[in-house]
């Protein structure tokens, strides 16, 4: 037997039961595969619940407002996803009259929807005969052909994609493109793939060559970056504090925080009192003083955010402030939603 076959056999019997697997709907198949981009299943599935459940069809979620959707995003990071599953919720409804487009072509012309997730409603939902390549796929392909081709660059791109073409199930392309991602998700696992009760092990070119744990091969591109946030978070003595939107492109555009001086490395008060002074429309200060000694160290994928936060008590009444009763309805960062949780005035 060749290589799909085995795939769509171990899939009937292995498969996870996921709700998104019970649907042909492309609406929902689209805020899974949102959802699930850099987020593990068990992680995103909370969220599918509660999308599904605020807004059931396409038209509810174009039309609710920014913040709802920001909201119940919080905790998943990388907002832009939220923000593009807005947008691109608008413009089907304004541009496709409520429908997705059935064909790759026209599903990729949709904001957010790249190679992966055009390729993924199109087969999950329409049946086109088109293969997924997620990181699940690059591993099982790279593995069971032996392939040492780097995943992330360009010619590896192309390699894969089109040695997933040459091997897929044409025929049964709604299974077979659940059933390699989820071999990958469960079977042929990053760190202990299970080889010894593997269906492919007689094939699988990595397990003959003992080069398992050497493949799929990943350029390392990515430098970190280094930044150090100092969040200023005002009291007045009627228990308000100031909240701003971050504006602008970058890290959690549109959420809110505590206003921030952003330093070049991390500060005491001597030298973060002269940055505080420059930035304007913030009340006077009687005291400053540091929340917690240690930074809190926020790792995303390309920056370590070392954050201070800084208490400023104030007699001044901050007018058009937030009273700190109601920072918890503010879409705000993890980072700033657990220092939230554990300051208690
Ligand atoms: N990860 C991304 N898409 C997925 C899907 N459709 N099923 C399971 N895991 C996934
Ligand atoms: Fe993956 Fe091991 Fe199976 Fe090869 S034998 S496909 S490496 S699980």
């Amino acid at each position: 037997m060749n290589f799909a076959p085995k795939i769509l056999n171990w899939y009937r019997e292995h498969q996870r039961d996921l709700p998104w697997r019970k649907t042909r709907d492309p609406y929902k198949v689209w805020l899974s595969e949102i959802i699930l981009q850099q987020t593990r299943v068990a992680q995103g599935m909370p969220y599918y619940y509660s999308f599904v459940d605020a807004f059931p069809t396409v038209y509810d979620l174009a039309n609710a407002p920014e913040e709802q959707v920001l909201k119940l995003w919080q905790g998943l990071g990388y907002y832009s996803r939220a923000r593009n599953l807005h947008a691109t919720a608008r413009m089907v409804v304004d541009d496709f009259d409520g429908k997705f487009p059935e064909t790759y072509k026209g599903l990729k012309s949709l904001k957010g929807v790249g190679d992966y997730t055009a390729s993924a409603i199109a087969s999950f939902c329409f049946d086109v005969p088109e293969p997924v390549v997620d990181g699940n796929v690059y591993r099982v392909l790279s593995r069971y052909f032996g392939i040492d081709i780097p995943i992330n660059s360009t010619q590896g791109i192309n390699y894969f994609k089109e040695l997933a073409r040459e091997v897929m199930d044409a025929e049964n392309i709604r299974d077979y493109n659940q059933g390699i991602m989820e071999f990958g998700a469960i079977q042929c696992a990053p760190k202990k793939p299970y080889c010894l009760l593997c269906p492919l092990q007689e094939s699988c070119v990595a397990l003959q060559e003992n080069k398992v744990d050497q493949l799929p091969v990943k350029l390392n591109k990515t430098k970190v970056r280094n930044r150090y946030f100092n969040f200023l978070v005002f009291l007045d003595d009627e228990g308000n504090t100031i909240l701003e939107q971050r504006t602008g492109k970058g890290i959690w555009q549109n959420l809110y925080q505590f206003p921030l001086v952003e330093s070049e490395k991390m500060l005491q008060a001597e030298a973060l009192r002269p940055l505080i002074n420059k930035k304007n429309n913030l009340p006077k200060t009687e005291s400053l003083s540091l929340y917690n000694n240690e930074p809190v160290v926020h790792k995303l994928s390309h920056q370590h955010l070392h954050t201070q936060f800084w208490i400023l008590k104030t007699s001044d009444i901050l007018k058009g402030g937030t009273p700190w009763k109601e920072i918890g309805g503010f879409p705000v960062p993890v980072l700033i939603a657990d220092f939230i949780r554990t300051l208690k005035i």
